[in-house]
């Protein structure tokens, strides 16, 4: 599915926001992230500029942990979603623990306070060294996607005379109905273990005393629209988590991933975590281990906006072009999964035209936005691309040699530089 294909018909005229995205709103004719004026963070910090919502990571965790409380969720935010330290500070701060997928975003999460405790460590590539340093944090457990890698673990916990603890990956084969390339949960996909045999690499796991089995893991994919494959999922693996509930008394987690939607569209529906919760809670009592999950998009994504400068408009013989200082490099989702984000004016703008929102980068996949009813936006106005706090900033890189973007987190009525802008000698600075 291309997510551009959920497209719901814009809504003439309308200012509405994304529904999930209280925190940005129009005051005076102008946007707002909290109490916080989007422009004036622009003109103080320069664009393009990522701005957070702390309110906004708050609630979402809230209500995750709220809808789920009848069974306690151990609730481990998917550091890859955002890595902003103080993003992940402020989930720190509200209980989280962290789903991490490298050395690095142990590293970082660890940094910004997750305590070692409550991590847990996914991905079908780590190393020796990821291991080893994992191991010596202490993390919670490893989501192990392979035989192999669970032989590497247990030569890695012996060599350093530690215990690891390890939950395997199963792949369900379940759709999860998103785009192709964030379907994870399908058997055609490289990751986790066939549930045919996934006791089998249980047996291996149990056979190596550098090894404590901690649980069973899953994700499907990311975004999901509904509760529908998760419950498919938990389905087809009730009777896996029976036979490891007899057999090992030290497995007491069902981690059921991530991958929670939200809305980017105006008139998309956020995700039902009242039917999610319905589906979920019953099952997993059913099956009486403890539940993990590990939202990344749910909590961030539109807790973010991308704001961007026009620098020209210009028009050919088919096509207006909004040309902005934000590009492919800053936010690659439209190219990459054709996904679709809203671009609103930071000053509320009179007129209409249809436009592609592109930035400077030599690309023709180079766009935010194609062939979109804006505001009539002229040199110099800001434009907000909004729902931009997952995957955004993350998968930004610097092609073109464009330093990253900077990054604002704002609480309230106070905001923070979490992330000063690189500049061109950063782009340097690791050469030799
Ligand atoms: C293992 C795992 N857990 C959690 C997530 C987070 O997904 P989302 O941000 O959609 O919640 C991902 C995303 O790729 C993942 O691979």
């Amino acid at each position: 599915m291309s997510l551009a294909a959920t497209a719901v018909p814009d809504d003439e005229g309308e200012r509405r926001m994304i529904p999930e995205a209280e925190s940005f709103q129009y005051r005076g004719g102008q946007l707002f992230c909290e109490d916080v004026s989007v422009g004036d963070l622009a003109e103080q910090h320069g664009t393009p500029l990522y701005i957070y919502s702390a309110a906004h990571l708050r609630r979402q965790y809230r209500r995750l942990a709220d809808a789920l409380a009848e069974v306690a969720p151990c609730i481990h935010y998917a550091v890859k979603a955002n890595t902003c330290g103080a993003v992940i500070r402020t989930l720190a701060a509200e209980g989280a623990g962290a789903d991490v997928v490298s050395g690095g975003e142990l590293f970082r999460a660890r940094r910004a306070g997750i305590p070692a405790a409550r991590v847990a460590f996914a991905g079908v590539g780590k190393t020796r060294d990821e291991i080893a340093f994992a191991l010596r944090e202490g993390i919670e457990y490893f989501t192990v996607e392979s035989e192999p890698e669970l032989e590497r673990i247990a030569d890695v916990a012996q060599a350093l005379g530690a215990r690891a603890r390890v939950a395997i990956r199963v792949n369900p084969d379940v759709d999860p109905r998103t785009h192709v390339y964030t379907s994870t949960g399908r058997k055609e996909s490289k990751f986790g273990v066939d549930l045919e045999r996934a006791r089998r690499a249980y047996e291996c796991a149990a056979a190596r005393p550098e090894l404590e089995i901690a649980g069973i893991h899953m994700h499907l994919g990311s975004p999901l629209a509904d509760e529908k494959p998760y419950a498919e999922a938990l389905d087809k693996v009730a009777p896996l988590c029976a036979w490891l509930r007899e057999r090992f008394p030290t497995c007491r987690t069902l981690d059921l991933g991530g991958g929670f939607g939200i809305p980017y569209k105006r008139r998309q529906k956020p995700f039902d975590l009242d039917a999610f919760a319905a589906a979920v809670i019953p099952r997993v009592k059913a099956i009486g281990l403890r539940l993990a999950i590990e939202p990344g998009r749910y909590i961030v994504g539109n807790a973010g906006i991308l704001v961007a400068r026009v620098q020209y408009v210009k028009d050919n013989a088919f096509r207006r072009f909004v040309i902005v200082d934000a590009a492919m490099n800053d936010l690659i989702r439209p190219p990459l999964y054709g996904a679709w984000h809203e671009i609103v004016p930071v000053r509320e703008t009179a007129g209409e035209v249809v436009a592609d929102v592109v930035g400077p980068v030599c690309e023709s996949g180079d766009f935010l936005a194609q062939e979109r009813k804006l505001p009539d936006v002229r040199e110099g106005d800001l434009l907000a691309v909004m729902s931009a706090g997952a995957y955004g900033f993350a998968m930004a890189s610097n092609y073109n040699s464009r330093g990253r973007a900077a990054e604002a987190l704002v609480d309230g009525a106070n905001a923070m530089l979490a992330r000063v802008r690189e500049s061109w000698e950063d782009l340097v600075a690791a050469e030799r």
